[in-house]
């Protein structure tokens, strides 16, 4: 099946926090919003057909979530080069949640708790606000959006008693997909000083060629053990609103102890519709993934030749991993405010303020461009109007 991704979906007035939620986060709802990560294409038919067979079963019942469920998760993983164990998966009511779990689960008040910024900024919070405390290694922007780990700081961070690393792979929002030699170095040094990795893969159906994901916890069983690796179909297959995500890990330790604080919060039941819609997400994802990817390739192409053209004072570099681009404004000579400012007040675009996700983000916007083309050729029209106008 051919599924198009130009077909314009309406989603103002759906109670869609993408679109209807512009007025109380930016201050106006007049925007084209291209901010939290959510896709603007239709959910896939094999799942919506899914959830309307259950529907057609009348009674909403406790759920109990059967063994196709695991085992689509762990096919699901072997198709892209992982062998996981169904006994080590642990359901979770979304990763950030998980992460939160993780956080209460695995270390103590005031543990130190290490990230590289920019990053998604959830990561900050869920060490924040459980009292823990947050140690930052900044990555390193080569100058052109290229963006590795400084492992000489991050080694020096980890020395000084760091217990746990919140690692994202893919990295939300500069869009890298790490290499195995990247992976293998932070893996040594995080079992060097004995620091347990938590490792947020979510965006990791989300790969461009020539780049490939690779699952930390794949690369040895050592990182396994040392490892607890959250997945979700909600970004690949724009289910966020259905809540269900899957926590692995082969440490039989680690797994007990977080199952255990799932249970004992009782929030491991989730909802009979995201065990329907994750279970046919990952048995029948494939080829619309294909898809969407070629889709959202052309995106990237569209929005850097955009640019390159019309706007070449904003600088960006193709993602490797994720729909959303790192845009360097620091070309238009404004300070960070002022950028989020003119990209709402003149451009009339809701994007993510780089600052959000940690100062080395001062002067970046984040751009999500898993929406249909022409929304997107507005959106690009619309800045470079702005710029215009700005340039008198
Ligand atoms: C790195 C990362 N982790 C987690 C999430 C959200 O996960 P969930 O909706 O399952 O809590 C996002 C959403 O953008 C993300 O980018």
């Amino acid at each position: 099946m051919v599924y198009n991704f130009d077909e314009l979906v309406e989603r103002k007035n759906t109670d869609c926090e993408k679109w209807d939620n512009c007025r109380e986060r930016f201050g106006r709802d007049d925007l084209l919003p291209l901010w939290v990560a959510d896709m603007d294409f239709k959910t896939p038919d094999f799942i919506i057909d899914a959830l309307k067979r259950r529907l057609e079963h009348e009674v909403l019942g406790y759920p109990v979530r059967p063994a196709s469920f695991y085992s689509a998760v762990k096919n699901w993983l072997h198709r892209r080069g992982w062998e996981t164990d169904t006994q080590r998966m642990c359901f979770s009511p979304g990763v950030v949640p998980a992460i939160n779990f993780a956080v209460n689960a695995f270390t103590d008040a005031g543990d130190k708790i290490l990230i590289n910024t920019p990053v998604y900024h959830p990561f900050m919070h869920a060490v924040n606000n459980h009292g823990r405390t947050l140690v930052k290694s900044s990555l390193v922007n080569s100058g052109d959006g290229h963006y590795t780990v400084d492992f000489d700081d991050f080694e020096k961070k980890l020395a000084d008693g760091v217990k746990m690393y919140i690692m994202c792979s893919p990295h939300n929002p500069v869009g890298r997909v790490w290499t195995l030699d990247e992976l293998k170095k932070t893996g040594e040094l995080c079992l060097k000083y004995n620091v347990l990795v938590i490792s947020d893969e979510i965006h990791s159906d989300l790969i461009f060629k020539p780049h490939r994901h690779i699952y930390f916890a794949s690369i040895s069983e050592e990182f396994a053990r040392q490892t607890v690796t959250f997945i979700a179909p909600s970004k690949t297959f724009n289910i966020a609103g259905l809540s269900s995500s899957i926590v692995y890990s082969d440490n039989i330790v680690l797994h007990e102890k977080f199952k255990k604080f799932v249970n004992n919060l009782s929030v491991s039941a989730g909802t009979v519709f995201g065990d329907i819609a994750l279970e046919a997400a990952y048995t029948h994802g494939d080829n619309w993934l294909g898809q969407l990817l070629e889709y959202i390739d052309g995106n990237f192409e569209y929005v850097m030749d955009y640019l390159d053209r019309y706007i070449p004072c904003i600088k960006t570099r193709k993602p490797e991993g994720t729909y959303m681009m790192w845009l360097d404004c620091s070309g238009l000579n404004m300070t960070s405010s002022q950028i989020h400012e003119f990209m709402v007040s003149k451009a009339g675009l809701a994007v993510n303020p780089g600052r959000l996700f940690g100062s080395e983000g001062e002067l970046f916007v984040r751009l999500n461009v898993a929406t249909q083309r022409a929304v997107l050729m507005k959106a690009m029209d619309n800045l470079r109007n702005a710029i215009k106008q700005k340039n008198g």
